[in-house]
């Protein structure tokens, strides 16, 4: 059974982190919401809005069945950063409540932002996220072995100079690591380093990489 927007669960992606990136349609489902799950920092976004905010914490899963009931009378709409199509608390949530019971609307990824802020196209691209993934340093090797062109999502654990120490370790060269931090706000930086350079740096908690081989 196919709902009706009503019912559906609205997924909007609010961009990188900067207001002024977020699309109309998704300003339009927001201010249409009953109801408002996200981080504490997407919320911010939102203060002037009317509807009830709920944080989302690490309670993930639990959460889902929240917005399920919530849903069944309410306008729920849960904003999450970036793209919700990349790497994203979406994915779940279509898991678990059905693409029926969904309505997504596209956002800005961090990832088309990098690769924006350094004028090179994505379409080329392979893409591994490390965001709270320790064991994905064997696939990002396979997949430096095939493409030329990879954009990394990172986290707190695996920053920049950890990723750098690793390829390193694992014998790989002539790359050119392209690091992306705190994309859209005040605080950008945009810095470039061959992979041997980039082993001791310091970078801010938002981080995209970019490795092209050179
Ligand atoms: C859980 S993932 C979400 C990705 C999101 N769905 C997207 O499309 O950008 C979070 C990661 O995205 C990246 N990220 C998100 N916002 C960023 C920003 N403003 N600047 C740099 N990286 C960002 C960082 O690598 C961060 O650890």
């Amino acid at each position: 059974m196919v709902r009706s927007n009503k019912n559906k669960v609205i997924i909007v992606g609010c961009g990188p982190g900067l207001k002024a990136y977020i699309p109309p349609k998704a300003l339009y489902y927001i201010k249409k919401a009953d109801i408002l799950v996200g981080s504490r920092r997407l919320l911010q976004l939102f203060q002037d809005n009317n509807a009830h905010k709920i944080v989302l914490e690490k309670d993930y899963r639990s959460m889902i069945d929240r917005i399920a009931n919530w849903s069944a009378t309410k306008q729920v709409v849960v904003l999450v950063s970036g793209d919700p199509c990349f790497f994203s608390y979406a994915k779940m949530i279509v898991k678990t409540l059905g693409r029926e019971s969904c309505k997504i609307i596209p956002g800005i990824s961090s990832i088309q932002l990098a690769f924006a802020a350094i004028g090179e196209s994505w379409d080329d691209a392979c893409f591994v996220s490390l965001h709270g993934r320790d064991n994905e340093y064997e696939r990002l090797v396979e997949e430096l072995r095939q493409h030329k062109k990879v954009g990394i999502l990172t986290d707190q654990r695996n920053t920049p100079c950890v990723i750098a120490r690793q390829l390193v370790k694992c014998g790989l060269r002539g790359w050119k690591m392209y690091v992306c931090e705190n994309l859209s706000m005040p605080s950008e930086r945009i810095s470039e380093f061959e992979l041997t350079r980039a082993m001791n740096i310091k970078t801010q908690k938002a981080v995209v990489v970019i490795l092209i081989k050179t």
